[in-house]
């Protein structure tokens, strides 16, 4: 019989010695993923209260009282420190052109001043576009063609995004995050926004964002499905990853503060793609289907929601997202907390 010394194999190099502890594992690890990172999406209705949105568990449409409330406790109790507004209105405030969306008395804007009075310290953005507020349910102003279909026209849009935008930024947001995909709007918004004297307000342009089918359970959420059409001659086409780089060195040289990349696990070859592009942080949308596709497969047992999730929020860090868009967030800053 051999002896156990002779039975060893004659490796040098062996990459488990790395791997061999929890310690070590900590010393080797490449990537983080933290509370200070995570930028939470939420709903703010005209209604009375909060209501539970069936198309997004967990989360609420909530008033503007409540929405400044709750904005206390996830800074104070769970350390999140950025959130990302969506108005929701009713059909009787919809409109071709979307003007409630440039309402100063909007609820989007009452919801930013009320946050900024309730939580100082909050990093409020919101979302720049039309579609909650058009009766298309399109990001842009539409034009009727003679064959029956539409057109959203970009220069007309472009307009309209501005006043949107300088309407929020009166009223006090810190990030606005144009995703309507219109060519130009950034450098549209940088200027007008420093000619209005708020030189201090960040754009985060919505850089690359796919036409994904992935945005169905949000579209519910703020019942904004388009009515006609779809959003192809603006959003991305999913087979593209060069076109993302043309789209992010505009945007770069538009005046945009932050990119994002738009959903983002299926597209995490498009986050590392732009983080070798450009100098400027990056931001991805873990977006309403990459959401509920964990939640689903949680509630009937197939995976544990807790790891699959950060595996996923991690995994978008390590292709090089320096931010993540989520509807977990209030549950990964409590299980973030829990671990330390
Ligand atoms: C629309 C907008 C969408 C999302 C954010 N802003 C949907 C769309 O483009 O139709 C999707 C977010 C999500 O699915 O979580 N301007």
């Amino acid at each position: 019989m051999k002896g156990k010394e002779e039975e060893k194999m004659k490796l040098r190099k062996r990459p488990r010695r790395n791997r061999k502890s929890e310690e070590i594992r900590g010393l080797v690890r490449e990537t983080h993923l933290g509370v200070e990172q995570l930028i939470y999406p939420m709903f703010v209705w005209e209604g009375e209260g909060e209501e539970e949105i069936e198309s997004l568990p967990g989360n609420k449409r909530w008033s503007v009282e409540g929405i400044a409330k709750e904005c206390k406790r996830l800074y104070e109790e769970l350390g999140l420190r950025c959130v990302d507004l969506f108005g929701v209105v009713g059909e009787d405030k919809k409109s071709a052109d979307g003007r409630a969306a440039w309402d100063d008395g909007g609820v989007v804007q009452r919801a930013i001043r009320a946050i900024k009075r309730a939580v100082p310290g909050m990093v409020v953005m919101t979302d720049v576009a039309l579609d909650p507020y058009s009766t298309y349910g399109q990001d842009g102003i539409v034009k009727e063609l003679e064959d029956g279909s539409i057109e959203v026209m970009n220069d007309e849009t472009v307009e309209a995004l501005v006043k949107q935008a300088l309407s929020h930024a009166r009223a006090g947001a810190d990030i606005l995050s144009p995703s309507d995909m219109m060519d130009g709007r950034i450098g549209a918004l940088r200027t007008a926004l420093d000619e209005a004297g708020m030189e201090n307000v960040s754009l985060l342009s919505y850089t690359a964002k796919y036409a994904s089918c992935l945005y169905g359970p949000f579209r519910g959420a703020l019942g904004s499905a388009p009515k006609k059409g779809d959003k192809k001659s603006y959003q991305m086409d999913p087979a593209n990853r060069r076109e993302a780089v043309r789209e992010a060195l505009l945007d770069e040289e538009e005046g945009a503060d932050i990119l994002m990349v738009k959903p983002a696990t299926y597209y995490l070859d498009v986050i590392t793609e732009l983080r070798e592009a450009t100098h400027l942080p990056i931001a991805a949308y873990h977006v309403s289907g990459e959401y509920l596709m964990i939640q689903a497969a949680a509630a009937s047992g197939w995976l544990d929601e807790k790891q699959a999730t950060l595996e996923a929020l991690l995994s978008i860090r390590r292709a090089g997202a320096d931010m993540i868009l989520t509807y977990a967030a209030p549950r990964v800053a409590q299980w973030l907390r829990e671990e330390r």
